[in-house]
């Protein structure tokens, strides 16, 4: 699958408001999707396609990232660019040009999940002679996203960035990567906050400049609670249809049941007469304790569910713990070190923050801050 000589840089800063409360704590490309941080995965499509350097472009807990991929991730080599303040979608590419210089870049929103043909999209890239190339998905509904409008020859133009379903120019959409020419680049104002949606993509448009490569396979926004689960528990069905899959080390006892499809992660453990699933996925060193029930649910690496427990419909975030005989209803999420003491009861969609204590019954849904 190699195709090109390229650099990427992912844009891995942003506060991640919509993913709220569990973004607090964990930055948004860490995220796990079907087990492992969706920025893993992008990184394994990119190696997969011959690129050999990512530079992550971070500001908000770029800490966590920094310590999950290290200086090399799958044979990437990883660079981080820190930005002082957050300088939107454009200002950090700008930014960070001292990485790349003079070279074509492949530019990316780390938040998506998108198996796209770079091979294909350089090739288009390169007989439109374009300044720039942004992959399109096609979407029921663009209004959330950048919308296009591409003529026959794969030339977008026009770009208009979140628009009113009546202004919407169609249905194709930024999908979030972009090859960018350095005369792209340089288009970029410098020192400022910039939204590269905003501020250059409708300008390029308007000149002929800017191409779009519609990539109509696997493709996943994470950028909310309700698309991150959407992501997880499609992609679930397609990895684990029909089974189980067990990651290494994992320790399942005998009289655990397991209902497809679900993934149980490295290391975890499901203990004596606990019944996992359908449709749902344990973490890395995650532990199920004896008789505990939990469907459609996420659990994130290194949380625990007590025994006797039942979760139904819940993200559990990193390193929270379930206390015994807890019941968490649909649409609940507890972020990231929160502790939910025995016995609980959460009402539907109650959303626990980051490292606070629960030891009375929520009865009604709410945030629990
Ligand atoms: N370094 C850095 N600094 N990264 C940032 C910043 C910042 O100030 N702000 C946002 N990001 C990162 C986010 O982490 C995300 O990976 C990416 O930039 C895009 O920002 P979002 O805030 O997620 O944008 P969006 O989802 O509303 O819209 C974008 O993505 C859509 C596709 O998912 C746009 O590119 C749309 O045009 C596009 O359709
Ligand atoms: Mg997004």
């Amino acid at each position: 699958m190699w195709c090109c000589e390229l650099k990427a840089l992912i844009l891995a800063g942003g506060y991640a408001t919509r993913l709220r409360p569990l973004s607090y704590a964990l930055p948004k490309l860490l995220f796990p999707v079907c087990g492992r941080p969706v920025l893993e995965r992008t990184i394994e499509h990119l190696s997969s396609f011959g690129v050999d350097e990512a530079i992550l472009a971070v500001n908000y807990l770029a800490d966590q990232l920094r310590e999950h991929f290290g200086e090399e991730y799958h044979g990437v080599k990883i660079r981080y660019s820190l930005e002082p303040t957050p300088l939107g979608t454009g200002g950090p590419i700008a930014f960070a040009r001292r990485y790349y210089e003079s070279e074509r870049l492949l530019a990316m929103n780390g938040d998506i999940l998108a198996e796209i043909d770079l091979g294909a999209m350089s090739r288009l890239h390169e007989s439109n002679e374009a300044l720039a190339t942004v992959a399109l998905h096609e979407v029921d509904d663009p209004t959330p996203f950048g919308v296009v409008r591409l003529d026959e020859r794969s030339k977008i133009r026009e770009f208009v960035e979140k628009p009113k379903l009546a202004d919407a120019p169609s249905r194709l959409v930024n999908a979030g990567a972009y090859l960018l020419e350095p005369g792209a680049v340089d288009r970029i104002p410098k020192g400022r906050k910039v939204i590269i949606e905003r501020e250059v993509f409708p300008a390029l448009a308007g000149e002929g400049r800017l191409s779009g490569y519609v990539h109509s396979g696997t493709w996943f926004d994470i950028g909310n609670i309700s698309d991150f689960r959407n992501a997880n528990f499609t992609l679930l069905e397609s990895e684990a249809s029909g089974k189980a899959i067990v990651g290494k080390d994992a320790q399942i006892s005998k009289s655990a049941k397991l209902d497809f499809p679900a993934i149980v992660g490295d290391h975890a453990t499901v203990e004596d007469g606990a019944i996992l699933g359908p449709l749902t996925i344990v973490g890395r060193r995650a532990r199920v304790r004896r008789n505990a029930r939990v469907a459609r649910s996420i659990l994130f690496d290194d949380s625990e569910i007590g025994s006797e427990s039942s979760v139904e419909g819940a993200v559990i975030g990193n390193s929270a713990t379930i206390g015994g005989g807890v019941v968490i209803h649909r649409g609940s999420v507890i972020a990231g070190h929160a502790y939910i003491h025995d016995k609980v009861r959460l009402a539907h969609d109650v959303y626990v923050h980051p490292y606070k204590e629960v030891d009375e019954d929520i009865a009604s849904p709410g945030h629990v801050v």
